[in-house]
């Protein structure tokens, strides 16, 4: 799916083209930050015709048509009521948006990027005439009132607070990005009884960035724990990771990949870097504890012992490319030993990686597509939770073992939907 960073649409530009193109390409921009076409374009669909199924706890939702279309998409917003829609989540017609469309993050985009958003949105993008299709949620769920009052009680109300927080002008270009556009939030941020996010910025406290679930993935992490959480990885680790989504530590799956795939590695060098830059400020937990390699297993494995419970099927199944010494092979075959992955105590993305496969995508930077086979068809809920368990306390990880119940369990959550996605 490639990106539509077209130029101008000279039939709709009403001011000087040359003022005008160079507003409309920062709003492609922007719109890359955003990751707009991730949610608001169905693959194979021109982009930015809506359509995507979100599911929620709810019922599902579909992403709305936001090519300037008069009839079908936003093409009679004002600058006014684009700003109250992606800023606020309020309609044209005054009604609350459904969260799904993270306009809480979007509160902190500034003046400047919103109106060449808009500018890009009315004059960069193709109209394109397609029905929006209505939530299939019941009464009385599907009314929009309570989302209002929603809106009301958990998203900070008035100016989106400034991002700076007198660490120095890169950390409060990434902490711009990460709140707002970025809305990296919105995944990594744990979530309310409500569903409402813990936290916007550090300021909120430690749960900002500390980690959630979603689409029966883990997700992250991103604070500064050695063992969960980005501590062990340095500016240029976090650089390479958004941009290639591999490197020496991870390789990106799960919604992970769609970020990398359609808004990262899109963006500027410079940018990724403040990104990475912000991500550093964040402190580790008190109870920080640093990784410490092992070499027990390996030296064990060389030998050919495999008394440990999971050693064999480990050897059998996964040492061809993650190895004897859980090292793996750098920017291909992740390292388990030390991965936050690995030892998150969420065994959600462990269970489903293992069970599901997973590719990560072909980049700019890195074009090869590497695959992590699926074992869901090959093992049986025993041998899964016996590898897991052996992972988890080998090579100097200290995460929980994994029983046989656990993983039955989570193949039935994980059993195939239509949906595609979960917020
Ligand atoms: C995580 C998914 C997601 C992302 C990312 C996202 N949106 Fe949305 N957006 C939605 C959904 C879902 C709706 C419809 C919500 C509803 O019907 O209540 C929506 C609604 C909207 C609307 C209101 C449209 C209407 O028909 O009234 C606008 C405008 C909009 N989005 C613009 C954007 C822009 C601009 C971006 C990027 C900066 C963006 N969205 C990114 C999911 C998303
Ligand atoms: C749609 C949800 C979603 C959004 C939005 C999102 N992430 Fe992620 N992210 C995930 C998931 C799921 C994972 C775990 C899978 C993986 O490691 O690739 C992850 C993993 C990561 C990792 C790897 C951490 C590790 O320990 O392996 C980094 C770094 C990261 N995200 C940074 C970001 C940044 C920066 C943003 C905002 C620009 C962002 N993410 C936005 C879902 C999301
Ligand atoms: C043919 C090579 C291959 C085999 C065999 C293999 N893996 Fe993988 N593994 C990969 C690749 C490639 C990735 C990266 C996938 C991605 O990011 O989409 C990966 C990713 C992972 C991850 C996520 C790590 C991270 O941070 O991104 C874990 C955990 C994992 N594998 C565990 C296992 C286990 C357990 C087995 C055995 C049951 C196994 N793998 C067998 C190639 C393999």
């Amino acid at each position: 799916m490639g990106l539509a960073i077209q130029p101008a649409d000279r039939a709709h530009a009403q001011t000087p083209v040359q003022a005008d193109s160079a507003l409309i390409e920062h709003g492609a921009y922007v719109a890359v930050l955003g990751d707009c076409m991730a949610c608001h374009t169905v693959s194979g669909n021109t982009s930015y015709s809506g359509g995507l199924p979100l599911a929620t706890p709810i019922g599902t939702i579909y992403s709305t048509n936001i090519t300037p279309d008069r009839q079908t998409g936003i093409g009679s917003y004002s600058y006014e009521d684009f700003e109250q829609a992606v800023r606020h989540g309020i309609r044209k017609d005054g009604k609350t948006l459904y969260p799904a469309m993270p306009y809480p993050d979007f509160r902190h985009i500034n003046d400047e990027d919103m109106h060449a958003l808009y500018a890009f949105f009315m004059s960069g993008v193709k109209p394109v005439h397609h029905q929006d299709r209505a939530p299939a949620i019941s009464w009385p769920l599907s009314m929009r009132w309570p989302l209002a009052w929603w809106r009301w009680m958990f998203v900070p109300s008035g100016e989106a607070p400034s991002a700076a927080v007198a660490h120095d002008a890169l950390a409060d270009r990434g902490a711009y990005l990460v709140e707002g556009a970025g809305h990296c939030g919105t995944c990594h941020t744990p979530r309310g009884f409500a569903l409402e996010q813990k936290a916007f910025s550090p300021q909120d406290g430690s749960a900002y960035l500390a980690g959630s679930r979603i689409d029966h993935y883990t997700v992250s992490n991103l604070r500064g724990g050695d063992i969960v959480g980005l501590g062990s990885w340095n500016e240029d680790d976090i650089v390479r990771f958004l941009q290639s989504g591999r490197n020496q530590h991870a390789a990106v799956f799960g919604g992970m990949a769609d970020v990398v795939y359609q808004s990262t590695q899109h963006m500027s060098e410079a940018d990724l870097r403040a990104i990475a830059h912000f991500l550093k400020t964040l402190p580790p937990p008190a109870d920080n504890r640093k990784f410490a390699y092992d070499p027990a297993v390996k030296q064990a494995l060389f030998k050919g012992d495999v008394t440990k419970r999971g050693a064999l099927d480990y050897l059998n199944n996964c040492a061809a490319c993650h190895r004897s010494s859980g090292m793996g092979y750098e920017d291909t075959f992740p390292a388990l030993a030390g991965n936050p992955v690995v030892n998150d105590p969420d065994p959600a993305s462990l269970l489903h990686i293992v069970l599901t496969g997973a590719t990560i995508p072909g980049t700019h930077v890195e074009p090869t597509h590497y695959t992590m086979p699926s074992f869901g068809d090959r093992l049986s809920d025993q041998e899964v939770a016996d590898i897991l368990t052996f992972i988890r306390s080998g090579w100097g990880n200290h995460a929980s073992s994994i029983d046989a119940e656990q993983v039955g369990k989570f193949r039935k959550l994980i059993a195939p939907t239509n949906e595609k996605k979960t917020l």
